[in-house]
């Protein structure tokens, strides 16, 4: 087919030709933006689930909603380093840039950045902000990060509801932020949602996220849902599948998108890789993409995997590491016991508790359940195998 013209996209964050499936979680953020702008509460969305299934492009998404409701909005990323805060004043502080920019009630918006500027000299670091207005003591700077962030979001909430907006703030693998930071960011939230302020969070991050406890979770409750973001299911494939190439005049085979499906499992990520690679492999001109257009890009959309999706996550580990992968890989795609995984690798669990605690911290596998392991990643398992072929 015409490689020019090819109409699937894998990548971190890309936004898909067709987001197939996820208009629950659109729709349902869309009244909560609408909801918050008129003073009504709503709940914003903690986005879980395994790599590759679409969360980053659902998180854009919503905000593109928000600029669609007139909102300010700010994103984070958060980076193995689990750091929040500081990212999190920075985002607060362009939010407030903005509003000041508005100059209707400039001085809430300099109060407001007086109150931040305050908060970030509680943090490590924190004075290399440069926010070019007296601190406002009082408010946001006591040293206690749950406190201090109620009471900034509610100046910055009041801020924007005196502009007649509101802000989103999104903050993407949220699993690297460590549970106490996770519940303080809760509780700071928990107040300008009592007062119905126009000021809220969507997160994304892999299924270890929600495990925050007591208060923290009561309010987590109230404030948000936590959808779990998987594969998608045969239509909604079929349509991630279709939809693009039709666009391009393109018709694909029935039995090419049940191939498609069953190499993919119905992953996003998968379907965007295996989509392309059928794509540049079916014969230009003909139109149709077939069952063996599918079957003959198998083995190059898996080296792209590979060679990518896959090989990026492991470049870091060590040695007892990728052992402890390939052991996990050998007991099945699903959920494994670690106390299996010491077995197999003829040591105690104990012996093992460093390396499973830095395979949980690099995100490569998490815990379901006390004393039990996953992949973060769909499929990898199959990839350790093909990686490490011989185990021992
Ligand atoms: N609903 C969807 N339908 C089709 N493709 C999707 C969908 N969601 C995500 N994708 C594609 O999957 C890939 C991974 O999406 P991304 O948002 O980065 O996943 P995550 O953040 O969960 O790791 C991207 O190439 C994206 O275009
Ligand atoms: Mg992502």
């Amino acid at each position: 087919m015409d490689q020019v013209l090819n109409p699937y996209n894998p990548g971190a964050g890309t936004r898909p030709y067709e987001l197939s499936g996820r208009s629950d979680e659109i729709t349902a953020m869309g009244v909560t933006l609408q909801r918050l702008l008129i003073g009504r509460n709503g709940r914003s969305q903690f986005l879980t689930g395994l790599r590759g299934v679409g969360k980053t492009v659902l998180l854009n998404e919503f905000s593109l909603l928000a600029g669609n409701h007139g909102y300010i909005h700010e994103h984070i990323e958060i980076s193995e380093d689990g750091q929040l805060p500081k990212r999190l004043a920075a985002a607060l502080r362009k939010v407030l840039l903005k509003l000041d920019g508005k100059k209707k009630v400039a001085d809430v918006a300099r109060h407001a950045l007086g109150v931040l500027k305050a908060f970030t000299l509680t943090l490590p670091d924190g004075s290399s902000l440069n926010i070019d207005v007296d601190a406002v003591s009082g408010a946001a700077d006591s040293g206690d990060l749950a406190g201090d962030l109620a009471g900034l979001f509610e100046e910055i909430g009041r801020a924007a509801k005196a502009h007649d907006t509101g802000v989103l703030i999104t903050i993407d693998e949220l699993h690297y932020v460590p549970v106490g930071v996770l519940e303080a960011l809760i509780m700071g939230l928990h107040r300008t949602n009592q007062l119905t302020l126009p000021i809220t969070i969507a997160g994304a991050g892999l299924p270890s996220l929600p495990a925050v406890t007591g208060e923290a979770k009561s309010y987590a409750e109230r404030m948000f849902t936590f959808p779990e973001i998987g594969s998608l299911d045969f239509e909604e494939a079929a349509s991630a599948i279709l939809l693009p190439a039709e666009a391009e005049g393109i018709r694909w085979e029935d039995d090419a998108v049940a191939r498609m499906y069953e190499v993919t499992q119905g992953y996003p990520y998968f379907i965007q890789e295996f989509g392309k690679q059928a794509w540049d492999i079916a014969e230009a001109g003909s139109g149709v993409i077939r069952r063996g257009d599918v079957d003959r890009s198998v083995p190059l959309a898996i080296t792209e995997l590979d060679t990518g999706f896959f090989q990026v996550r492991t470049g870091k580990t060590k040695d007892p590491e990728r052992a402890y992968l390939r052991a996990m890989a050998e007991l099945g795609p699903g959920i494994v016991k670690s106390a299996d995984v010491a077995k197999l690798l003829k040591k105690t669990t104990t012996q093992l508790g460093p390396v499973r605690d830095a395979l949980l911290k690099k995100a490569l596998c998490y815990s379901p359940r006390f004393n039990e392991l996953a992949f973060t990643v769909p499929m990898f398992d199959e990839f350790m195998k093909r990686w490490i072929p011989d185990f021992p």
